[in-house]
């Protein structure tokens, strides 16, 4: 299975690729976290895309499909992966569509506003990218992650300010992949809203239909 997750910032995509990684036995591929790895080990990339990063815009094009193709070429997306964060743009479908053939691209939608509180109070381990909401998602030792027990960080773009201009950056560069995806016939569309767990299991009705 070859996946594309889309959605806005928050919707979730990370939390559901965790869980259909599991399921379907496929990588997770997250340009957000590898960009973050970057960043936290001040690597070439790091220091390019840092800036662009904490103010809500995204990495260029060229950097990030370059380091999407490397990362598709490692042994274990040979058998199939979960793209989450990629693609962001038309110019970036265009290049993954020469790069390997898509089977499905799942769209999560939700109103702005949950986004914001989704996004403000997330909480991830920097060691394993886990991702946890103090409320809606909490860890089961408050600041530590269930997994490896590292201290939990916030990211540096989940600020208010950051968050409201990822949306916007979202609608202007990211939506009209819905309408490129949806006129390929590759789109299902999933409602984001509700337990974690129920919309893993809208997301794999949708897969099937
Ligand atoms: P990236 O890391 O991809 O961020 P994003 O797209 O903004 O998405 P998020 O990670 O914020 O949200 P998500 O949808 O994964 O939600 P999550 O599961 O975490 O990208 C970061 C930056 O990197 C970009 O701004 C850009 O600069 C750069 N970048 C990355 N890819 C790029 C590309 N291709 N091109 C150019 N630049 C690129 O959930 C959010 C919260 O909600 C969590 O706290 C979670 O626990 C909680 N939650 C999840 N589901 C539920 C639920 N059902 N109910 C309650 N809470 C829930």
């Amino acid at each position: 299975m070859r996946l594309i997750l889309l959605g806005p910032p928050g919707a979730g995509k990370g939390t559901q690729a965790e869980k259909l990684s599991a399921y379907l036995g496929v990588p997770r591929v997250s340009t957000g976290d590898i960009l973050r790895h970057n960043v936290a080990e001040n690597t070439d990339l790091g220091k390019k895309a840092k800036s662009f990063m904490d103010s809500g815009k995204l990495v260029p094009d060229d950097l990030v499909i370059a380091m999407t193709e490397r990362r598709l070429k490692e042994p274990d997306a040979k058998k199939g992966f979960i793209l989450d964060g990629f693609p962001r743009t038309i110019a970036q479908a265009e290049a993954l569509s020469k790069l390997t053939k898509i089977d499905s691209v799942v769209s999560l939608f939700l109103e702005p506003e949950e986004l914001i509180k989704r996004n403000t109070g997330r909480r991830v381990c920097p060691k394993d990218d886990t991702v946890y909401h103090i409320f809606m998602n909490p860890p089961k030792r408050p600041g530590l992650c269930d997994k490896c027990g590292t201290s939990l960080i916030i990211r540096a773009d989940d600020k208010e300010e950051v968050v409201r201009k990822r949306i916007e950056t979202y609608e202007k560069q990211t939506a009209p992949l819905i309408k490129y995806y949806r006129d390929r016939g590759m789109l299902r569309e999933v409602y984001a809203s509700g337990l974690i767990e129920e919309i893993f299991q809208r997301t794999i009705e949708a897969l099937k239909a």
